[in-house]
């Protein structure tokens, strides 16, 4: 197939669009060109680039006819956060595309009542951006199941992979934590350290993407959790990583009130972000229907970026 995707060269797409273009796509890929993929593949030789940028493009009411113009089969979109632009870009493809897939969040999701929590579950998003994600999420599986608009949604966890920090055992993304950790020195976790974060490796996030374009008939119209197998609890997710660090971890609890003084805000403001999620996300449904199988458990996925982190000297083990 001719598939177009918009914003491949981040996380995600460094490893669905060498997927793509091994399994024989004709991959043409949408951005500012402003970054490069976080590792090469010999299969971006084989990619159209194709430079725009979108914010400016939809001002000018041109992104959608511009996408339309390359007369993609299917369109993958990585980077829609507004529902003005998820119906802009719908206008421009009804009738022209195959296969549409948006990159959604598992955020659409605020607070859980049972977890692991399912795609079923009514949504209580909360916070601009999933509001936003879960009003596309709604506005595309209705094009799909009442106009026939060939939409998929996929929701990814916290993407996690070499080249950028992992959210961490506290919540927020210093990778100081795993420096204290990897030292023994002392770690406060918010609360009773209960509360979860659940990753996903981004080559995870790509193989769904990949098994669902391959199963089109089990995908159109649905939305799928894509997250490891298991979330964690950030005192366990602590504990784990110490180990793996040779460490037994030294952990301080503090209630929420005492453990924000204890960080910048903007890290307060991350960590809040996520405890007040809490994710906890079932995969049955995309095993179920897609055939996913995530490759990699939130500590391997975790670990694999850490030691990337090691490597480029930003977590120094000793002096
Ligand atoms: N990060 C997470 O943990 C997480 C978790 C759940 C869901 N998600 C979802 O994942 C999606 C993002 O995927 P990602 O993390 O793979 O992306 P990413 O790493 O942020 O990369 C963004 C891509 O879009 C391009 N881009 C950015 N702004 C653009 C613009 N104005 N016009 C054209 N291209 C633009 C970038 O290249 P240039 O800069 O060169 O243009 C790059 O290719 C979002 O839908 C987000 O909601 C992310």
């Amino acid at each position: 197939m001719r598939v177009v995707i918009i914003g491949g060269t981040g996380h995600v797409g460094t490893y669905l669009v060498p997927r793509l273009a091994a399994a024989g796509h004709d991959v043409t890929c949408v951005s500012r060109a402003r970054r490069q993929p976080y590792q090469p593949h010999a299969a971006w030789a084989r990619v159209r680039h194709v430079t725009l940028d979108r914010g400016a493009e939809e001002a000018a009411g041109s992104f959608g006819e511009r996408i339309a113009a390359l007369e993609p089969d299917a369109v993958i979109d990585m980077i829609c956060f507004k529902l003005d632009s998820a119906r802009h870009l719908v206008e421009a493809l009804r009738g022209r595309v195959r296969h549409f897939l948006h990159c959604g969040t598992i955020w659409v999701h605020g607070p859980s009542v049972e977890v692991p929590a399912t795609e079923e579950q009514p949504r209580r998003p909360f916070g601009e951006y999933g509001l936003q994600k879960a009003a596309i999420e709604e506005y595309l599986l209705g094009e799909a199941r009442g106009n026939r608009f060939p939409a998929t949604l996929l929701h990814p966890g916290h993407i996690v992979g070499p080249g950028w920090p992992p959210l961490n055992p506290a919540g927020h993304f210093n990778p100081r934590v795993f420096q204290d950790l990897a030292r023994g020195v002392e770690v406060a976790l918010p609360n009773l350290g209960l509360e979860t974060v659940h990753h996903v490796h981004a080559d995870d996030v790509a193989q769904a993407f990949e098994r669902a374009m391959a199963n089109w008939s089990a995908s159109v119209g649905e939305s799928f959790h894509v997250v490891s197998a298991a979330a964690l609890t950030l005192r366990g997710y602590a504990e784990s990583m110490a180990a793996w660090f040779g460490r037994e971890a030294r952990l301080q609890f503090l209630p929420w009130d005492q453990w924000k003084q204890t960080v910048s805000p903007e890290e307060a403001a991350a960590t809040w972000d996520h405890i007040a999620h809490s994710p906890n996300s079932s995969i049955a449904k995309a095993r179920r229907l897609l055939g996913f199988q995530p490759r990699y458990r939130s500590l391997e996925a975790v670990q694999e970026s850490v030691e990337w982190l090691v490597r480029a000297g930003t977590i120094k083990i000793s002096d």
